[in-house]
């Protein structure tokens, strides 16, 4: 199925210019939306995610509910942690748990290979019936965490605000933590190229937490890795987008990690961010998600500011600097989607 080849979304992706600038948004589908809550009385978070036809509706509430130029296929970047054998658990309110972390040798060196077609073959599955679903309406968005963020977790046991843990393992035993990272990396590859072979025509990978480490620690303990990563999916064809928050002050680095389009938050202006990263290169961002809380005026007046800023020069996707937040007004993440499409380069 090549028919949305031609779409905003994957034409912004290879940089060539459009009629409107595409738009979707990090968490697309969740607990902002009555929909995906009605299911949740239903079935847990993992459950939804496992079943393929549970994990194709809520892919495509927001579809359906916004005008929105790209579909996410519903997914955890965690979900490849119980096959690696650390065990995953959502507590309610508390947000994912890892019941064996891996902080030590002995902990690396029995994570476990992961075969994503036959160990996260429901993915594939769900990404396979969204295809079928969507025929064509927008394009499909495939996703896993990237190397440090993923670690983070998996060392942290769940979620940090230090990064203590991780960065010890990365300062005291670095030889260790590019075992793990190793592990990790030929994991994503082949879970990410099973993701393309299922029908995913873009990919995008999320390091949410790597704005804790300096720019130094980021090259020498990140960039490697996130760039092996980027490489090895390079035959697959279809475009990736390199997306991190709390990286501004690094952004140069970030680009030289790879990917196709580069994915930014709020914390720089967006005609800063795009000169850093190189002016033809692809990016995607950067509006604050608390800003869709605001009044509608102010809604447009920063969704103004960030297209007056990117010039209506190709290559740019709108998008949150971070996902959409809980109790979002829907109204208001539909009110930007129109407010985007109908903008206007003067
Ligand atoms: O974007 C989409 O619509 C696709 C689905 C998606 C989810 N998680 C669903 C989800 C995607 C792309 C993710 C990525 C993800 N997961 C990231 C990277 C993006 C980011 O936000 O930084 C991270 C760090 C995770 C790990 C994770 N999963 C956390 C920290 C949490 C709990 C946070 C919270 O809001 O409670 C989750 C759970 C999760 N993943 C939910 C959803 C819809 C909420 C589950 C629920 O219904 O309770």
């Amino acid at each position: 199925m090549s028919e949305n080849n031609e779409s905003r979304f994957l034409k912004a992706c290879r940089g060539e210019p459009v009629d409107a600038t595409p738009v979707w948004f990090m968490r697309q589908a969740g607990r902002y939306m009555k929909a995906y809550r009605d299911l949740k009385e239903k079935y847990s978070f993992l459950e939804m995610c496992k079943t393929p036809e549970l994990a194709t509706e809520v892919t495509l509430q927001p579809v359906n509910a916004l005008d929105i130029d790209a579909a996410i296929i519903f997914a955890d970047i965690l979900l490849p942690l119980e096959p690696m054998g650390t065990g995953l658990e959502f507590v309610v309110g508390d947000g994912p748990s890892i019941p064996r972390p891996v902080r030590d040798a002995k902990a690396v060196d029995k994570l476990l290979p992961v075969n994503a077609e036959e160990h996260l073959g429901f993915v594939g599955d769900a990404i396979r019936m969204v295809r079928r679903e969507i025929s064509g309406k927008v394009p499909l968005i495939g996703f896993a965490g990237a190397p440090f963020t993923l670690c983070s977790y998996m060392v942290e046991g769940g979620k940090s605000r230090e990064f203590k843990t991780t960065k010890m393992m990365m300062f005291e035993a670095p030889e260790l933590w590019e075992r793990l990272m190793d592990k990790v990396c030929t994991m994503l590859i082949d879970y990410l190229k099973m993701q393309v072979n299922a029908g995913a025509q873009a990919l995008q990978i999320f390091d949410s937490w790597v704005g804790c480490v300096s720019p130094e620690d980021y090259s020498r303990y990140v960039l490697p890795h996130t760039r092996r990563v980027i490489e090895g999916l390079q035959d697959t064809g279809v475009p990736v987008i390199n997306f991190s928050t709390g990286t501004s002050t690094m952004l140069d680095r970030v680009a030289r990690a790879g990917g196709d389009v580069i994915s930014f938050d709020w914390r720089i202006n967006l005609d800063d961010a795009w000169r850093q990263i190189g002016l033809n290169r692809p990016i995607q961002g950067n509006l604050d998600p608390v800003i869709l809380f605001a009044p509608l005026p102010v809604i447009k007046e920063r969704v103004h500011d960030i297209l007056r800023r990117a010039q209506g020069r190709p290559g740019h996707i709108f998008n949150l600097g971070h996902g959409i937040l809980q109790h979002t007004p829907v109204d208001h993440v539909k009110a930007v989607c129109d407010m985007v499409h109908e903008y206007r380069h003067g």
